[in-house]
Formats: C-alpha cells, sequence, structure tokens
C-alpha cells in the first residue's frame, strides 16, 4: 500500500485501481472534494440537505492526514474541526476565533498555508471543502475536482423552501473525468440516497 493510500484510503471509486504517487520530492495536489444532489444543490448556507454516511465516509479517508480549506459559513456549520487534519478556516473578520483550526483571510493565505503543510507532512493533497463560494473562488486554482452525485432532489425531498447554495458549474472543456477514478455505476443507497464519484481532470 502506498502513502497515499495509508492517509487517505483507497481512490478506486470504480475499477479497483487506485492513484499510486511517488512521494519523493512530491508536491502536493490542490483539490476540491463535495457532494452535490440532482440539481446542483450543495446545502442551504447554513447547513446540509441530505444524510448519506456512505459518502461521508468517503470524504473522510480522501482528506484525512490532509489539509483542508473552508469559508467560514462552512466552518460554523460543521460546528468543530475535522479530526486528523489541518483545518484551515478563511474569513474577512480578523478577530475570528476558529477553535482548533488556523484562521486566514484570503483564498490565496489559505492555499499557501496549505501547501505549506502538506509538503512539511507528506500529505499528497490540500482539500478545498467548501462551500459554495470557495468553491467557486477556488475553480481556476485547483487541479482536481472530486464530485459525488446524489440521486436525491434535496428541496423537494424535504419539501422545504429557502435559501440554497449551489456548487460550480464544471465546463466539460476544460475538465474531463478521469476514468481511473470515476464510478461506472451508482454505489447503493446510503441513508438518503445512492450516490456515484466522479473525479474530473483538466484536460
Ligand atoms: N455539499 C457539500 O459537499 C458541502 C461542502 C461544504 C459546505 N457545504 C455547504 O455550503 C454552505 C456554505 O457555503 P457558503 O457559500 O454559504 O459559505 P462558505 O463558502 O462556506 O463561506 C463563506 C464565507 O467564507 C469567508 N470567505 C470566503 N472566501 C473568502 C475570501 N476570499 N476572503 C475572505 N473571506 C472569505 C467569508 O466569511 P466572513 O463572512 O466571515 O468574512 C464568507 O462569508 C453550507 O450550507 C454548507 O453546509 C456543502
Amino acid at each position: 500500500m502506498s502513502r497515499h493510500q495509508e492517509q487517505t484510503g483507497s481512490r478506486a471509486p470504480s475499477g479497483g485501481a487506485t492513484r499510486d504517487e511517488d512521494l519523493t520530492g512530491h508536491l502536493p495536489v490542490l483539490a476540491s472534494i463535495w457532494a452535490q444532489d440532482q440539481r446542483g444543490v450543495l446545502g442551504t448556507g447554513t447547513g446540509m440537505l441530505w444524510n448519506v454516511p456512505a459518502d461521508f465516509a468517503h470524504f473522510r479517508r480522501e482528506t484525512r492526514g490532509c489539509p483542508v480549506i473552508m469559508g467560514r459559513a462552512s466552518w460554523e456549520a460543521l460546528g468543530g474541526a475535522l479530526p486528523e487534519r489541518t483545518n484551515i478556516v478563511i474569513t474577512t473578520r480578523h478577530d475570528y476565533v476558529a477553535e482548533g483550526a488556523h484562521v486566514v483571510t484570503s483564498l490565496e493565505e489559505s492555499v499557501d498555508l496549505g501547501m505549506r503543510v502538506a509538503e512539511e507532512t507528506g500529505a499528497p493533497t490540500v482539500w478545498i471543502t467548501g462551500g459554495a463560494r470557495v468553491y467557486s473562488d477556488a475553480m481556476d486554482l485547483v487541479q482536481e475536482l472530486v464530485v459525488t452525485y446524489l440521486d436525491l432532489d434535496a428541496v423537494a425531498a424535504r419539501g422545504r423552501s429557502g435559501r440554497v447554495v449551489h456548487a460550480p458549474q464544471i465546463d466539460p472543456l476544460v475538465w474531463r473525468p478521469d476514468p481511473e477514478l470515476t464510478d461506472a455505476d451508482w454505489r447503493p443507497v446510503s441513508g438518503d440516497a445512492r450516490w456515484r464519484v466522479t473525479t474530473w481532470i483538466r484536460r
């Protein structure tokens, strides 16, 4: 098993292949990871709209041991630091306190810090973990998008109205699925929905 797999678990959504990396003098990858419903909805702005435990386990496996970068709203939605990861929170509030996390005031600063930590610790990836604003702002910076598609219309399922936030559009002229790290089929229902993962890489 590679160090990458030990740290982040298997990256083999479909065909059983895993991404093996030579971590000698490695350069960490900057990547985004999110889950969206059929309409591209990510959440309410202050919380989640579904419970899909197997996808959460996937998120945990992927990000474990790596720096994670999130906006202040997502940090508050989490309610505490993600364990076994360097948590980095972005806010404009210079006096903001986030227990168990580093607080920075720009996306660039968060990426610089994440990269430094990953280089020091040998983490293969610096993850952008939300929310909508940060995913959108990071689209030009990231090398990879690990997207979980949920077979669920979360707003209709909850019969609720009100604010929702959406995932960024993925331009097929810019991004293509990595066949080694993309599910060919749906994974079984977990909690509220069946789900599948597509890993998008740049063309
Ligand atoms: N489905 C998923 O995979 C997933 C993953 C993560 C989050 N979410 C959901 O996403 C929602 C939150 O998303 P969101 O777009 O509302 O908020 P967000 O992106 O989490 O946070 C936005 C806040 O982060 C700070 N921020 C972001 N970029 C900044 C920059 N360049 N410079 C300085 N500060 C910056 C600002 O905080 P200040 O206002 O403090 O300045 C801004 O108000 C929640 O519902 C959460 O549950 C879903």
